[in-house]
């Protein structure tokens, strides 16, 4: 700045300053766009789906596996595709302190197959199972459902050629939805192999050329034209989507291998009962892709300008990738999986308001009144713990309303009570917390009696 500005600039008042340090200093801060805090009461809700993911991967035989969250930015660049949404627009990448260009992980599967490769796992028996779960991030437009930080439950399926694969993962994907209660649809489509889209690439873009002369297409569908025509198929904008109802449809140009493949894909949903839709528009943003793709979707009534319309929320989705593994610089082998992101399954649970099953329904509360059966409580807790109940406790509460309360609020069956007096005549309360009777009942019973109401229970539940 020169000298004569900086001598015409006013003083600022020192009282001023100094509010104004303090005020920055008292500033809270918040989490970023898009970012979000999984809270208490949304943990059951998290362990519920992790439960679920968990269970049907070892059921199937996947074994689960880690990866970086940072890797280079180039393993995406080749893989996802520089041109896709993901690589071009929503990735955080970042160059760091020793010059290298990184990338924080916008998916999962480019990772695995890194892995897969580096750690020589093609000389392993094949197929590989891969089960995966962690973070992911997107600087997408943040709104209900998307964030810019959100977990995926990840399967893969590497060195297995077959079609039951693609069927054995939607299967998968199926049930998990359907165990967790939560209705879906399945949408599925081929996308061939490079030399049947070939040709197909051909017709797509002879005939977006003929309708371009009438149509208006978005910006987005304008670079598509140039750079992955494919993709004009899934624009979400009114005026891409009319136009693309003439389009030639992809089936109509599978090579035989590819048209073989699909229709054994089918055959094995039908054999399984799965219901899906045949949606040849489906073609995934991720360039990887080659013959079976698919989508979980789940249809959802909003508001539009006072209409009461009907929209698609993608749950999950995954497809084959029989090149991949090659072009990342490994042996020739295929691939197929899919991801499932759990913020948006947990936002359909809770909408749906589905019950959790086994949500606190065994707990056993510990209550007391007194400093004297406080301590003897404290002891009860351990040795019940470790004789495997499900014990819970508000030792730190001295009435016994509030921790009544406090056992309430987390669904106990059970509460057991002791006071002064049952602790001179060597008793306690058993309290069922639902009809609210107390009996008495002898302290060294305590096992047998409750385990006596949690059989009777169970046999009720039945
Ligand atoms: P994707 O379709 O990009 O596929 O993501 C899979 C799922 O992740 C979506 O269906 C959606 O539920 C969830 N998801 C994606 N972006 C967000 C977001 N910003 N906020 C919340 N949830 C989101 C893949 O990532 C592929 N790697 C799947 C795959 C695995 N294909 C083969 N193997």
């Amino acid at each position: 700045m020169p000298r004569t500005a900086k001598k015409n600039q006013k003083a600022k008042p020192v009282k001023n300053v100094i509010n104004k340090a303090v005020k920055k200093r008292k500033d809270k801060f918040s989490r970023l766009r898009g970012m979000k805090d999984v809270l208490f009461d949304e943990q059951k809700y998290w362990d519920l789906v992790v439960r679920k993911a968990n269970d049907l991967s070892c059921f199937y035989g996947f074994k689960k596996i880690q990866t970086p969250i940072l890797e280079k930015l180039e393993l995406y660049e080749r893989s996802t595709g520089k041109v896709t949404d993901i690589v071009s627009k929503e990735m955080y990448s970042f160059i760091d302190k020793s010059g290298e260009k990184i990338a924080l992980r916008p998916e999962a599967t480019p990772g695995l197959v890194r892995s897969y490769i580096e750690h020589g796992m093609f000389s392993l028996p094949q197929p590989v199972k891969m089960f995966w779960m962690g973070p992911l991030f997107r600087h997408e437009k943040p709104q209900s459902g998307r964030y810019r930080q959100h977990t995926q439950f990840d399967l893969e399926i590497f060195g297995e050629a077959s079609p039951i694969a693609d069927a054995q993962l939607i299967l998968i994907a199926y049930n998990f939805f359907s165990e967790l209660q939560i209705n879906v649809q399945i949408h599925i489509n081929s996308v061939g192999c490079k030399e049947c889209r070939k040709t197909y690439l051909e017709k797509l873009i002879e005939f977006y050329k003929e309708r371009g002369k009438r149509s208006k297409f978005c910006n987005d569908c304008k670079k598509r034209f140039a750079t992955n025509p494919l993709r004009l198929l899934d624009c979400k904008e009114e005026s891409c989507q009319e136009v693309r109802e003439d389009a030639p449809q992809l089936v109509d140009y599978l090579c035989d291998d590819c048209r073989d493949h699909f229709i054994k894909v089918l055959e094995y949903l039908d054999e399984l009962d799965i219901p899906y839709n045949l949606n040849s528009f489906l073609v995934r943003g991720l360039d990887y892709y080659t013959r079976t793709v698919f989508e979980v979707i789940s249809l959802e009534e909003m508001e539009e300008k006072g209409v009461s319309q009907k929209r698609q929320i993608s749950l999950g989705g995954g497809g084959r990738y029989d090149d991949l593994v090659e072009y990342m610089g490994g042996q020739p082998t295929p691939g197929c999986g899919f991801g499932i992101g759990l913020e948006r399954v947990i936002l359909k649970i809770k909408e749906k308001n589905i019950p959790i099953k086994g949500d606190g329904g065994d707990f056993i509360f510990l209550a007391q009144l007194g400093e004297q059966s406080r301590r003897k409580m404290f002891l009860l807790f351990e040795e019940m713990r470790r004789a495997g109940f499900n014990v819970r406790q508000a030792f730190t509460k001295d009435s016994l309303k509030a921790q009544l309360e406090e056992a309430d609020r987390l669904g106990t069956k059970y509460t057991l009570i002791l006071g002064q007096k049952e602790l001179l005549d060597g008793t306690i309360i058993i309290r069922d917390m639902e009809s609210g009777i107390q009996e008495v009942i002898d302290y060294k019973k305590i096992y047998t009696e409750l385990n006596k109401r949690i059989e009777e229970r169970k046999n009720i539940d039945k």
